[in-house]
């Protein structure tokens, strides 16, 4: 008798030894969400956390590189795409009485700022910290994204001359306070300690 060979159903359902069980699903999902919760952990612990990690990691990245244009470019990378809602960081170099664009990430920017204009040219003349949390109520401030609310500016020093500036712009009214301005300011210090003696 002609027998009718069925072709074998598909299951669903999982073979056999495969089962599992609810205390292994609950651990792989207990394993998820630590992985999470380490990745979110800079914000968590909040911005000295942060800060201390990306002196580390400039360190690593200065590590036997004396190329100075290559390590700012580097500095502002690490920093765009470390720091949460930061829409530009980069450079301006002093040259002469003005400011000069240096490396950056973000949108195309002015290339030039005399001293004492914009908040870049203000922190350079007073060579001071600026954080600005709100650029459109800074006389003079200068629009390079129209994406930018709030900005921070860190002067740098070798010694006591002044090389140029670190701007950070950043979308969100009121980002950057005293740890940004703290944080920030050990990480130019490490930059220009490295680059010293390199006739800046
Ligand atoms: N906003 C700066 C100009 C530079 S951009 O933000 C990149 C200023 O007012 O000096």
């Amino acid at each position: 008798m002609a027998s009718r060979s069925a072709k074998p159903a598909k299951s669903t359902k999982r073979p056999a030894g495969k089962k599992v069980s609810a205390a292994t699903k609950k651990k792989a999902l207990t394993k998820r969400y630590a992985a999470k919760e380490r990745a979110a952990a800079p914000q968590m612990d909040g911005k000295p956390k942060l800060y201390a990690s990306l002196v580390v990691q400039l360190m690593s990245l200065l590590k036997g590189e004396h190329d100075f244009i290559a390590n700012a470019a580097n500095m502002s990378a690490l920093l765009f795409n470390s720091l949460p809602n930061v829409n530009w960081a980069g450079f301006y170099f002093l040259h002469g009485d003005e400011l000069v664009l240096g490396p950056f990430q973000g949108n195309p920017a002015c290339v030039r700022i005399p001293m004492g204009t914009g908040v870049c040219g203000v922190a350079a003349q007073q060579c001071e910290t600026i954080i600005v949390p709100n650029v459109h109520e800074f006389p003079g401030h200068i629009a390079c994204d129209v994406a930018s609310n709030s900005e921070i500016v860190v002067p740098l020093f070798d010694g006591e001359r002044l090389l140029g500036v670190l701007d950070l712009d950043s979308p969100a009214i009121g980002r950057f306070d005293d740890q940004d301005a703290e944080g920030l300011n050990e990480l130019v210090t490490v930059f220009v300690a490295h680059e010293e003696g390199l006739g800046l």
